[in-house]
Parts: C-alpha cells; sequence; structure tokens
C-alpha cells in the first residue's frame, strides 16, 4: 500500500525521556519576559500529496509527511515549539494548534484568514509557541476549506520533569485520535456541498488512527489493537479529529475513567461511553483487569440533529489481553444509539476541574450568543438549478443571526496595520430580537429564516472578564454544536435544556471543567467564562466543519493591554502574504 500509518503507542520510560521528534537548543525568538527553563522543541511539517488505499479504494490525499493520522508533537510544559511547514502541495494550507492558547504569539494560531494568509503552494512558514502553562492531550489540524478531513494529529504535553500526574502512573500510554473518511475527495467534496447549497454527505467510514476497523466495506484486515497486560492500567488519550461528526466511545465490558478534558485535568469521574465533539480531547484511565480476551473499542455518531443522513457504521479497534488467542472472537462493544443525548448531558455534568484557579466569579461583560442554522433563500444566476437545502433553498449557519464571512486578508493583519474595510466592530453583544429561541424559533423556510451576512467581529479590552451564553436555536434544527473557542480555555460554569433563563440557571462556580471546546446541548444552552487576557483575534466558531463553511462563526479582538507581557508582538517576518 506504499503508506506508513505512525505508530501512537507511548512507553513510558521515565520522565526524562520523552520520545519527541527532536529536541534542540535553538536560540526562540523568545519574549524576554517568558519564564525560562523549559527546552526547545523542533519539528518540520511537509504538506504533502500522498496515495493511500482503504476501503480497497486508491486515492491521494494531504497529508504531513506522509502519514495518517500525522505525526505527534510532543512536549513539556512551558517548552517552546517550532515548527516549520512547507507546503509541497498544489493547494493552499495552514495548520492550527487546537488548544495551544497561543500566549502573546497569535500570529501562530494558524486559522486561514483571521490570523494569516494560506501558506501557498511552494511556501514555507514556522510556527512559534511556547506551551505556558499547559500540559495534556491537544491535537493539530489543518485551518483552510475541508483540508484537516485528513491533516491531522496529537499534541502530547508532559508535565515538567518530576512533577507527576494527579493519578497513579500508568502502565502505559495510547493516543486514539478518530477520523472521518471519504473515497472522495475532501476538497472536491466540499465545493460539490457548498455548491449545491444542501446538507454534507455520509462519510465512507470512521477512523480509529488511520484504520476505520472490520465492519466497513472491503476493510475487515484494516484494523488498529493496543496490547495489553492483564492486571494493568492504561492512559487512552482520545482525540475527536473528525470533520462534521460528533463521536461516541467505549471499550467492551471496561470502565473508562476520564481524569483529563481537552488538556486540563479533572476529577476522576468513571463512564461507561463518552461522547467526543470534534475538538474534545479526553485522557481516560482503563484497568485491564477482564478475563483474558480481545475487546473491541468502537467509535460512533452522536446525532442529535434532525433529517441528516449520516454514517452509523462504527469504526473498531481491539483492545488485546496478551495471552489472548489470536483469532478469539472480540467482545462487542455497546455504544449508545446515535441520539441518546442523556448519556451526554450526564457525563458533562460529570465533568469538574481538579483545581479551577482563575475562575472568574465576577464579571465585566455578559455576552449572550445564538447558534444555529437557517436557510437562505435560492438566488442562483441559472433559473435552472435547483438549491438542496430544505424548501429549496440554501443552508446557512449563524451566531447571533449574524452569518460569517471570511475576509479576504487576515483579519489579524487588517486589526494590526489598521487597514480599514476587512471587518466591522459590530458583533452584537446579544441577540437582536428575544424570542423562545428553542421552541418558538422562524422556521418558515426560507422566508423568515434568513440570516445577515458580515464579518463582524467583538472587541474586548484587555482583562475583560467575560460571561458568554451560548444559546442553541430551532431554527431547522436544534442540534449540539461543539463550540470552539481560540486562544483560550473556559470555564464551563453551566448548561441547560430549553432557553437559558438567568433566574433559574444553577451556576457551578466551585470546580467548572475547564476546556476549550464545549458541546452546547441540544436544544439548550451552555454558560462560559473566561478572562480575556490574551491579546489577538480569536476565532470562535462551531468545529464541525460543514458549520464553519456556512458562516457559525466569529471573531474576537482582544486588544492591548498596559503591563508587560500584554502586548502582542510583531508579526514574523514569514508571515505568509495573500
Ligand atoms: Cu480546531 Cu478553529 O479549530
Amino acid at each position: 500500500m506504499g503508506f506508513i500509518t505512525s505508530h501512537l503507542v507511548i512507553l513510558w520510560l521515565g520522565l526524562l525521556s520523552i520520545s519527541c521528534g527532536a529536541s534542540v537548543g535553538l536560540a526562540a525568538r523568545r519574549h524576554k519576559h517568558w519564564p525560562v527553563g523549559g527546552s526547545t522543541r523542533f519539528y518540520e511539517f511537509k504538506v504533502q500529496t500522498t496515495k493511500v488505499t482503504k476501503l480497497c479504494y486508491t486515492k491521494e490525499i494531504v497529508t504531513i509527511n506522509g502519514m495518517l493520522p500525522g505525526p505527534v508533537i510532543y512536549a513539556q510544559e512551558d517548552d517552546r515549539v517550532i515548527i516549520k511547514v512547507t507546503n509541497e502541495t498544489p493547494h493552499n494550507a495552514t495548520i492550527h494548534w487546537h488548544g495551544v492558547r497561543q500566549r502573546l504569539s497569535c500570529w501562530s494560531d494558524g486559522p486561514s484568514y483571521i490570523t494569516q494568509c494560506p501558506i501557498q503552494s511552494g511556501e514555507t512558514f514556522t510556527y512559534e509557541f511556547t506551551m505556558y502553562q499547559q500540559k495534556g492531550t491537544l491535537l493539530w489540524h489543518a485551518h483552510i476549506s475541508w483540508l484537516r478531513g485528513t491533516v491531522y494529529g496529537a499534541i502530547v504535553v508532559y508535565p515538567k520533569t518530576g512533577v507527576p500526574y494527579p493519578f497513579p502512573h500508568p502502565y502505559e500510554e495510547h493516543i486514539l485520535i478518530l477520523g472521518e473518511y471519504w473515497n472522495k475527495d475532501v476538497l472536491q467534496l466540499e465545493k460539490a456541498v457548498l455548491a449545491s447549497g444542501g446538507g454534507a454527505p455520509p462519510a465512507d467510514a470512521f477512523l480509529i488512527n488511520g484504520h476505520p476497523g472490520p465492519l466497513y466495506n472491503c476493510s475487515a484486515n484494516d484494523v488498529y489493537k493496543i496490547d495489553v497486560v492483564p492486571g494493568k492500567t492504561y492512559l487512552l488519550r482520545l482525540i475527536n479529529a473528525a470533520l462534521n461528526m460528533e463521536h461516541f466511545f467505549s471499550i467492551a465490558e471496561h470502565k473508562l475513567t476520564i481524569v483529563e478534558a481537552d488538556g486540563e485535568y479533572t476529577k476522576p469521574f468513571t463512564a461507561d461511553h463518552v461522547m467526543l465533539g470534534p475538538g474534545q480531547t479526553l485522557n481516560v484511565l482503563v484497568k485491564a483487569e477482564k478475563p483474558i480476551g480481545n475487546y473491541q473499542m468502537a467509535t460512533g455518531p452522536y446525532m442529535s440533529a434532525q433529517n441528516v443522513t449520516f454514517q452509523n457504521i462504527s469504526s473498531i479497534a481491539h483492545f488485546q489481553y496478551s495471552g489472548a488467542a489470536v483469532d478469539s472472537l472480540s467482545l462487542e462493544a455497546k455504544l449508545p444509539v446515535y441520539n441518546d443525548s442523556l448519556v451526554v448531558s450526564r457525563n458533562l455534568a460529570g465533568l469538574r476541574s481538579l483545581n479551577a484557579t482563575n475562575l472568574p466569579l465576577e464579571i465585566d461583560a455578559n455576552l449572550f450568543f445564538t447558534i444555529g442554522l437557517n436557510v437562505e433563500r435560492c438566488n442562483r444566476a441559472d433559473p435552472n438549478k435547483t438549491c438542496q437545502g430544505p424548501r429549496g433553498g440554501i443552508f446557512a449557519a449563524n451566531m447571533n443571526n449574524i452569518t460569517f464571512v471570511k475576509p479576504t486578508i487576515s483579519l489579524l493583519q487588517a486589526y494590526y496595520k489598521s487597514v480599514n474595510g476587512h471587518y466591522t466592530e459590530d458583533f452584537p453583544g446579544v441577540p437582536l430580537k428575544t424570542y423562545d429561541f428553542v421552541n418558538g424559533a422562524p422556521n418558515n423556510i426560507p422566508n423568515d429564516t434568513q440570516s445577515l451576512n458580515g464579518t463582524r467581529v467583538k472587541v474586548l479590552e484587555y482583562g475583560t472578564r467575560v460571561q458568554l451564553i451560548l444559546q442553541d436555536t430551532g431554527t431547522v434544527t436544534t442540534e449540539n454544536h461543539p463550540i470552539h473557542l481560540h486562544g483560550f480555555s473556559f470555564y464551563v460554569v453551566g448548561f441547560g435544556t430549553g432557553d437559558f433563563n438567568p433566574m433559574t440557571a444553577r451556576l457551578n462556580l466551585v470546580d467548572p471543567p475547564y476546556m476549550n471546546t464545549i458541546a452546547v446541548p441540544v436544544g439548550g444552552w451552555t454558560a462560559i467564562r473566561f478572562v480575556a487576557d490574551n491579546p489577538g483575534v480569536w476565532f470562535m466558531h462551531c468545529h464541525l466543519e460543514i458549520h464553519i463553511s456556512w458562516g457559525l462563526a466569529m471573531a474576537f479582538i482582544v486588544k492591548n493591554g498596559n503591563g508587560p507581557l500584554e502586548t502582542l508582538p510583531h508579526p514574523p517576518s514569514d508571515l505568509p502574504k495573500c
């Protein structure tokens, strides 16, 4: 097959011996006030076109260094990370380091047309940032068009040397990164979907570490496997890198104990299944304490929206005890029904920070954003052409009824250099109209479901303590949306079903989880809090890629502060040009 799959097994050989691509003492472009002590980790990413055979079908996909999933970035807390990205494909590319808070390094965040112009064919851009006060499991992925369908990988940040995990040390660690795979070219797929005005076609398979598992057409031998020793405890670093699908995950007969979510420790919480929206990560401990055998690990869809066709066959991998007969039948993993939102809310309620330091108890800015889909009128130039959205309209999506329009140069450059005409600063802090967002939403498609279009941002003064309510709407369909904020983690202080009601909402101001992507409950709301103490332009969007394409996004501009380490540095000299 001529195709390399990365080995995502991490053997823990003591805190000093991290299996890292390279660790060199480069003189970094380190800010002079940065805490010193971390190492510098240098990686080279070549964006390449690679031939793969999956499901008995050979095609070319875009990869990093020929790998699916791509290479793992290893670091320790406070390390400097430098990744030189060279684009050897004909497509534009950028890479985003999802969950890296990019303290004073917004230029290296990566979302195309937000913090940078794309790296064009043949060009190079070097990303550089510090894992400042961060550790845990995160991910990186392409952040332009639908390229992240095949361009993604794990980020593993260990604690500083000598600092243990806050749980018994696992015998071994493994990365399991969930993906979504189409036999068609994802970039062409995106074009076709957007041209049609309709929904995204279902994936041909889901993947675990690049392998679909035995249940799809012609995939019997393309299965990922973890070998385990009876009696030992394993740390699994679960990452959902799927394009358009939220995923359940479970292991037959085994319980999963969540100890970290989105790269922040949690109080241990044990569940039979977990759900991850795209962009979310969970570290779970699993004890190999069952009779010797071969157990399935399964991932399958969580689909809360109405009237969507989707792939409902699970991707299977194996959790195989040493001593089990190689050809022994594997015990079947049971996943919740695809629309079991109760499992999702029960798990969310179980997520508690281990220590919620710096949770803002007072609030300067009270924001309220609705999130949801809408339908625009079909106004194609060709009268014979039909639009394939609901009732002959065009699918769109919005926040506070504003459909995000991608600018033509990056917002960060426009802001930094005060170039007029690329965005407006009037993104509304609250909805322009108030109504029963969930049950009384306008639904006379397309007549009353059109949104306003624009590249609108919300400006925040440095240090603003923000509370933001994310409210799902019932226009077209209610749906669980995984909302991701760049540049910050936020405390998830509350969530519920129906419309947010400040009189009755119960908030957790003691130990809320600290996350970077929150799956807002279907037909419900979530309250998040963060301190806007990182200057730059920060994208916030639904992490279902089709919803970004439809405009479910906005951006914050966080202004510089006055103190030291409160000003965004100059752009790097190799920042790509548009
Ligand atoms: Cu992981 Cu803007 O995305």
